[in-house]
């Protein structure tokens, strides 16, 4: 049967376990499945699947989703790359859903806005002297311009704003595309007077920008760039990479600089496999992204200490994907734009080619002494994702460090399995600390709601929203009263469009129930009773606080006598 629907008919025609199955290797357990997580390290299962729920969760990174959610993160796509890719695997013909709706309205009128700001800001770039001479000033070429798409924002308050109401867009999706702020005065642009970057997915669509100043003042930052939005996540993005992708599979390799004009440069004098990160550290996101095109980088980064360190930062994470990587850092000063101004881009394209191994780059810059380099080189291949590199590396490292392999490989041994014992630690604490800070009653609500929606009634009945402490389950509980279908699979309808910390909990509260829930309605109600009890204590305390200032004791009355029916309530339930 084929609704309207490509995401529903999608889900009804795969299933989560099969999926994954393909990927992980699951076992029954209980009514889950368990297996060895793919997001993260670890030697004990603690990735479950429901087949019930059809979502899966990592007890022990917080990964969790559907279907989609699993597919994006492990495949590493996007959600439309995911929705064709997943289409094809249900044997949906996605040209059949074209024009329909597929319940992604806000993230269509968020693109749709992109689109928009993007043809403003090239007219305006075209309207303007300064803009244009600035680009000049800077060796920018007008095909290059015109290749990138560059622009400019003007500097009154709100003009893009009124082009996109104009567009007929509603505020909230305004708000969501990250554009356009809205103050205590109203709305106003994000980017003003500045020249503009913008950012597109791997099809070439707008979904971001970048905006730098034109003014060389120390007391306005240098590059804003979009806040993460529903069509755009800064940490799965890179800069320049729709068109540095066919060059990267070509050259089999990749150029990773640090400014979006050094990308620019490289690409305005045919060095085309270039690519930045968005205006922070390079992350594991977007590294997985260029591992799609191909399996090695240049990193090429200042000589200055903090582009050395960046380097060392970035050449983990590049490690941590499974990346071979060659370093080449450029002369104290420099950044490959101005280089390939000064000094001609034959030089830079030598300069590459004698990039430095890692071990090397790790050895010749460790600024401690020997013995530390070498230290400090084990712990960057310790890091290393991938085994037949780890060797490799050791083996370098003992040809240009003098110090015995069979040492070293000691050496690497302890370090990695340190390392692992840390990293397991450190995240079962991030879970950790986490819940630490809610409620148990809280956590508990949620779980029962999640795994027995009907009692879903019962609950929202029983409390307002106003008592949960905790905003994430605050925001959870004030969808499922929003929620007017019944028959909706809870969860599913949750999951869409929530954020990433409400993601974490739904998942996790859906997938295992906190224990034998025979009892759920004492549960609920004694839950209920509690979370409304210290509701009331708080309120008791600061109305007694304004007491004593006021001398007005009526608030306080109120509340004592509600406190004194809840207490009667519970005594009497525990009797009975
Ligand atoms: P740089 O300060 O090296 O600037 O920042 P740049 O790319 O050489 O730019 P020009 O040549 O001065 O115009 C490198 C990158 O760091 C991010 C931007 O992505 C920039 O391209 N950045 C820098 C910010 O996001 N914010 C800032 O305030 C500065
Ligand atoms: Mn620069």
């Amino acid at each position: 049967m084929k609704s309207d629907n490509l995401v529903e008919d999608i889900k009804a025609r795969l299933d989560i376990v099969e999926l994954i199955s393909e990927h992980v290797e699951l076992k029954r357990s209980g009514s889950n499945f368990k297996g060895l997580c793919p997001f993260h390290a670890e030697k004990t299962p603690s990735f479950m699947v429901s087949p019930a729920k059809q979502i899966f969760h990592c007890f022990g990174c917080n990964k969790g989703g559907d279907i989609f959610g699993f597919t994006m993160g492990y495949e590493n796509m996007d959600f439309s790359e995911t929705l064709s890719f997943l289409a094809g695997k249900a044997g949906l013909n996605i040209d059949e859903y074209k024009g329909t709706k597929t319940g992604k309205g806000i993230k269509e009128s968020v693109l749709a806005a992109q689109v928009e700001a993007l043809k403003f800001f090239k007219q305006n770039l075209s309207a303007s002297k300064q803009a244009k001479k600035y680009l000049a000033d800077r060796g920018i070429s007008e095909e290059t311009a015109e290749t990138f798409s560059l622009g400019r924002s003007t500097s009154e308050r709100d003009a893009l704003y009124r082009k996109l109401k104009d567009k007929g867009l509603p505020d909230e999706h305004i708000r969501a595309s990250g554009l356009v702020n809205f103050g205590e005065k109203g709305p106003y642009d994000f980017f003003r007077d500045r020249l503009m970057f913008p950012i597109f997915d791997l099809q070439g669509k707008p979904i971001a920008f970048g905006g730098r100043t034109f003014s060389s003042s120390k007391d306005i930052p240098k590059y804003i760039n979009s806040p993460d939005s529903p069509v755009f996540r800064k940490g799965e993005t890179c800069f320049a990479l729709d068109k540095a992708k066919s060059a990267v599979t070509n050259k089999k390799y990749s150029v990773i600089v640090e400014g979006y004009l050094d990308a620019i440069m490289c690409h305005q004098h045919g060095i085309a496999n270039v690519i930045a990160p968005l205006g922070t550290a390079l992350t594991a996101g977007q590294v997985r992204r260029l591992k799609r095109f191909a399996e090695k980088t240049v990193l090429v980064f200042d000589g200055d200490s903090a582009g050395i360190s960046a380097t060392k930062r970035a050449l983990a994470v590049v490690f941590g994907e499974g990346l071979q990587a060659k370093v080449l850092i450029l002369p104290q000063g420099e950044d490959p734009d101005s280089y390939i101004k000064t000094n001609g881009e034959e030089k830079f394209r030598k300069l590459m080619a004698g990039a430095l191994s890692p071990v090397s780059f790790l050895l010749k810059f460790s600024g401690g002494n020997r013995l530390d380099a070498v230290r400090l080189a084990i712990q960057a291949i310790a890091a290393c994702a991938d085994s037949l590199q780890r060797d490799e590396l050791v083996r370098e490292l003992a040809e240009r460090s003098g110090v015995g392999e069979l040492t070293l490989r000691e050496e690497l041994k302890t370090t990695v399995q340190k390392a692992f014992k840390q990293d397991g630690r450190s995240r079962k604490s991030e879970t950790h600390i986490m819940e630490e800070h809610i409620n148990k009653e809280e956590l508990l609500l949620l779980n029962v709601m999640l795994t027995m929606p009907e009692k879903a009634c019962v609950i929202l009945q029983g409390i307002e929203s106003g008592f949960i402490e905790n905003a994430v389950i605050r925001s959870i509980f004030d969808k499922v009263s929003k929620l007017t279908d019944r028959n909706l699979n809870l969860t599913d309808t949750l999951l869409a469009g929530c954020s990433d910390a409400e993601r974490v909990l739904i998942t996790k509260h859906s997938i295992a129930s906190e224990g034998e829930m025979e009892h759920a309605d004492t549960v609920i109600e004694d839950c209920i009773l509690k979370i409304k009890l210290r509701g009331l204590e708080k309120k008791i305390k600061e109305a007694e606080q304004k007491a004593n200032e006021t001398g007005d004791l009526r608030d306080l009355g109120l509340l004592f006598s509600e406190k004194n029916e809840l207490d009667r309530r519970r005594i009497l339930r525990d009797r009975g």
